[in-house]
């Protein structure tokens, strides 16, 4: 069945979030809709791929697939970040897999060689094919920025810069000095049935902390304390409040940087950098979903788990971060049933539009995104502000 745009529309174009509504059960599992995800989202957009720590030193390589092209970010001798394709210019076999260290990248396949910047440095038995210049068979480069530590591609190479499209969430991330997190422990969750949308539409609102975080988080961090932050074109953000009279624990509320203020010690910043950069940070801790779209109701899923100079420089790291890891992987488990059943019910033919809670507004806030870079929606001018 071709996929009703003018339902989505529909959602999308709600104009104030009292009268939010759930996207059509359709948008959930439409190739006709994902291919235009794809395009018009994906393409043109800036998607987290891996933080710069990951590539400590020149010669660094990390491998991921995007959009089903096979990626490797690189750092080269010179400590220049890159990111290329991982098709080899001679008959397009992936040049290298996982991540590690290494002078060049050498193609399994006829052994091909290349620099950590691309460039073509040995081609075996090729002097005899006429006019073969080494110059002209470097690997292809994609457009690639830094910003807070994170290496992000754009895939079209037209995007206005990162730094532009998250500008205004600079000062509500700055004080927790999250560019200088590092990464702890990486989680791999495989491929996941569901839509890359499920994922954000659970992730970006506490309101289910009542039920699948009922014995986890909720008595501490209760669904009804939470709220929307600033929003902008590009990202939105919520806070998780703790309830009165619990401490600043670690390891999630502390130790963090000195630019805090008191306040942040009891609550998470919870925030999605358009499409797919998605965090929960507190002053000791932030963890990132790496969601990987597939396909229409599918992703591969990663999960990644970083903490704050002061969190690592503390007492007792071991066991700190033993606890977090244990923790968030806890809290994560239960999201992923519920997401599962959702993507169920839509393959089984589900067709009714849901209300939202005001507890669910960044999902509006999300809707009113997809309209805009599916160009469905118009206007994009009257951008909500804080509520
Ligand atoms: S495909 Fe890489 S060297 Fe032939
Ligand atoms: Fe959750």
């Amino acid at each position: 069945m071709p996929f009703d745009y003018s339902r989505l529309a529909a959602t999308c174009a709600v104009d104030s979030p009292e009268n939010a509504i759930t996207l059509p059960p359709q948008a959930y599992g439409s190739d006709d809709l994902y291919a235009d995800e794809v395009d018009q989202i994906f393409k043109r957009g800036w998607i987290p791929l891996c933080r710069l720590e990951q590539l400590g030193v020149p010669g660094s390589y990390y491998s991921i697939d995007i959009l089903g092209m096979p990626l490797v970010v690189t750092r080269d001798r010179n400590g220049e970040v890159r990111v290329l394709s991982r098709n080899c210019t001679h008959r397009w076999m992936e040049v290298c897999s996982g991540a590690g260290t290494a002078g060049v990248l050498q193609c399994p396949y006829h052994l091909w060689s290349f620099g950590l910047d691309g460039h073509l440095a040995g081609a075996p038995e090729m002097k005899q094919s006429a006019g073969f210049e080494r110059k002209d068979y470097a690997l292809k480069q994609f457009r690639h920025e830094v910003w807070k530590g994170f290496v992000f591609v754009n895939i079209d190479g037209h995007a206005t810069s990162v730094a532009e499209q998250y500008a205004a969430l600079e000062p509500i991330v700055d004080p927790y000095d999250f560019e200088n997190y590092q990464t702890v422990e990486q989680t791999e969750w495989g491929i996941c049935d569901w839509d890359w949308k499920i994922m954000v539409d659970n992730f970006m609102e506490c309101y289910h902390h009542m039920g699948p975080h009922r014995g986890s988080l909720e008595e501490q961090f209760p669904a009804a304390l939470s709220y929307t932050g600033e929003v902008g074109e590009y990202f939105t953000t919520m806070w998780s409040q703790q309830a009165d009279g619990y401490p600043a624990d670690p390891p999630f509320l502390s130790p963090g940087a000195p630019t805090l203020s008191p306040e942040h010690s009891h609550k998470s910043l919870i925030f999605i950098a358009y499409p797919l950069l998605q965090i929960a940070m507190g002053p000791g801790y932030f963890y990132w979903l790496k969601v990987l779209p597939m396909g229409a109701g599918k992703i591969d899923l990663y999960l990644d788990i970083c903490m704050s100079p002061a969190a690592l420089a503390a007492p007792g790291l071991d066991a700190r971060r033993s606890e977090l890891i244990k923790m968030i992987c806890d809290i994560h488990r239960e999201d992923l049933d519920v997401c599962a059943a959702v993507q169920r019910a839509i393959k089984s033919g589900v067709t009714a539009t849901g209300r939202l809670s005001h507890l669910e507004r960044p999902l509006w806030e999300f809707y009113r995104y997809l309209g805009r870079q599916l160009g469905i929606l118009g206007n994009t001018a009257d951008l909500a502000s804080a509520g």
